[in-house]
């Protein structure tokens, strides 16, 4: 048995280890990205294996979550591929109007930009009244942040051409009240959002939803974590219900893929149809 196998049962037992004793199970995530995440606190905090991590991931709740950050990436931002979000404008808002009362579910929303900006162009379409936003993550640290609202004020540049490029209709500055190094979300688009931990690994359905988000969290789950994910996000759709998954994943090659139909297939908007 060559370094490479002993170094990914050392990987297996340390997820295991996580899952007995935290709960959080990462043993169907993508070996290669976890494996890069687990090293990278290896090498950081000066271990020489990635058993020797094991006694302090057991013993030191601490070190435990300062993993599962690194483990759970949330790497986001606002408008985040502003065409997806100037397709969304385009394509799906008109049949959303359709609706008397809208459920949204964004599952993995990590710090909140992505609900914040879905928040601002119902506002702007008239739809937010009659929302229902459910934002999900795993991480009850990132989704803290989320239900602050409160963004560092470097990437607000960015930001802001995004939200331009999205089709933005307003001043992006009406939407946000900037302090020395921060801005502060207006209180009145958290109003309809409710902010709640769930983990697609381990629990279940959200019922009838209109409309599913789950961008950039696929990729990193193996196979059968995405048929699980995306089990769950068929049956928490209503029938003509839209499921948007991120640039570089998919619903087709899956065991899903004859129940969507595409809605913009360049921009990963598909729609429930059985
Ligand atoms: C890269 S971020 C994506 C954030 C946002 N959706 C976007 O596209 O900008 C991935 C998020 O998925 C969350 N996540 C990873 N595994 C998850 C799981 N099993 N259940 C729920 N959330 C998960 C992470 O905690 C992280 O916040």
């Amino acid at each position: 048995m060559d370094d490479l196998e002993t170094q990914n049962i050392e990987l297996q037992l340390l997820l295991q280890a996580i899952y007995l004793k935290y709960g959080y199970d990462f043993r169907n995530y993508a070996k290669a990205s976890i494996k890069r995440r687990v090293q990278h606190r290896m090498t950081k905090d000066g271990f020489e294996s990635i058993s020797a991590m094991q006694h302090k991931l057991l013993y030191d709740v601490s070190f435990f979550e300062t993993l599962l950050l690194d483990m759970s990436i949330n790497v986001t931002e606002m408008f985040r591929d502003p065409g997806f979000y100037f397709a969304l404008r385009k394509f799906v808002v008109a049949e959303l109007k359709k609706f008397p009362f809208l459920k949204i579910w964004h599952a993995g929303c990590a710090t909140g930009e992505e609900v914040y900006s879905m928040a601002i162009l119902l506002k702007e379409e008239g739809l937010y009244d009659r929302t229902q936003i459910y934002a999900t993550d795993m991480n009850e640290i990132v989704l803290k942040q989320a239900k602050d609202g409160i963004f560092n004020i470097s990437r607000l540049k960015q930001y802001t051409a995004n939200y331009q490029k999205a089709g933005g209709q307003e001043s992006f500055s009406d939407y946000y009240v900037a302090h020395y190094d921060h801005v502060v979300m207006d209180k009145s688009l958290k109003e309809n959002i409710l902010f709640s931990d769930h983990n697609l690994a381990t629990d279940g359905v959200f019922g009838e939803m209109n409309l599913i988000m789950c961008r950039n969290v696929l990729i990193y789950f193996n196979r059968e974590l995405q048929h699980r994910a995306l089990g769950l996000f068929f049956d928490s759709l209503c029938t003509d219900g839209f499921l948007c998954l991120g640039s570089k994943e998919s619903i087709r090659f899956s065991e899903y893929s004859d129940t969507f139909e595409d809605v913009v297939r360049e921009e990963k908007i598909y729609r429930r149809i059985s």
